[in-house]
């Protein structure tokens, strides 16, 4: 019997955070959310420890074919003990490779098991023309639907005891390609209003001096980039450029949609 849920997401442009909204309402259980976004509340949550009577609902982001690679760190301080987990992986149209089988690989290591996963789309952080404001109502409604779903599976849990969940995605994961250090760039219509410093999930933006990204810090998120209420912030560098044309040329055109796993 599952008493309480608990969300947490990471989601530094806000895609992943309105689908793990939409999941967690479908469920309509008692739910605890956890926004994973800041360093400071990642630092206050490790050594999460969950029941058999929790549900856990996990969302993040897709970066290169796999989960956010600094993620794997604090999720390695999870414990579960029987808890049944969904996965939930937002990708920018392109594709979501190897993340769902990753983060179900990390999770049923430490006592969790996955009953239900979903790969849903949201705008590209790279491009406003890849999945331009996805995730849409379409999406959304989807996310809610899936929520709905996954009750169902869970007042069965008992008779799915032998099933494993069978997720896209294959071992040896996608290779993270090194890529140069890069920085995005502040125009002169920046204001210094401190946005991007309080937003950036790496604390990569000097507080006193917004113009000042430490590169080594920064996983080009491009939260600083969208929520600049100026559009002071943008990267330049010819990788970045080219990368995104790439996208816009190749992942613009099709609607990819959501793709859903059960137990
Ligand atoms: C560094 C980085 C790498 C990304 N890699 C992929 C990818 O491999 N495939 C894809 O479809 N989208 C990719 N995206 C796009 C995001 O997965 C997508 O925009 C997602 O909705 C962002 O989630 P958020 O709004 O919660 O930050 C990438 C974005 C970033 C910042």
């Amino acid at each position: 019997m599952i008493t309480q849920i608990h969300t947490l997401f990471f989601s530094p442009t806000e895609t992943t955070a309105k689908v793990a909204g939409q999941i967690t309402s479908g469920l309509d259980i008692p739910a605890l959310t956890y926004n994973l976004t800041a360093q400071k509340d990642r630092n206050q949550h490790r050594k999460l420890s969950f029941n058999s009577d929790d549900l856990l609902l996990l969302a993040v982001p897709v970066y290169a074919g796999r989960i956010p690679e600094f993620l794997e760190e604090l999720f390695s301080t999870f414990e579960g003990h029987n808890t049944p987990v969904i996965f939930t992986v937002v990708y920018g149209n392109r594709d979501y490779d190897d993340a769902l089988l990753e983060l179900k690989d990390l999770f049923e290591k430490r006592g969790f098991t996955g009953i239900a996963a979903g790969a849903f789309i949201g705008e590209h952080s790279y491009t406003a023309k890849v999945a331009t404001n996805r995730p849409d109502a379409e999406d959304l409604s989807a996310a809610f639907q899936f929520g709905q779903e996954i009750k169902a599976t869970l007042s069965r849990l008992d008779s799915l005891k032998d099933h494993q969940l069978i997720v896209k995605g294959n071992f040896p994961y996608k290779e993270r390609k090194p890529m140069p250090l890069m920085t995005p760039e502040t125009n002169e219509k920046c204001t210094d209003c401190g946005i991007c410093a309080e937003t950036c999930p790496m604390d990569a933006i000097e507080k006193t001096d917004n113009r000042t990204v430490h590169a080594k810090k920064c996983i080009r998120c491009n939260s600083c980039v969208k929520k600049c209420p100026e559009n002071a912030k943008s990267f330049s560098h010819k990788i970045f450029i080219e990368f995104s044309e790439r996208l816009i040329q190749n992942c613009s055109s099709v609607r990819k949609k959501p793709e859903l796993f059960f137990l």
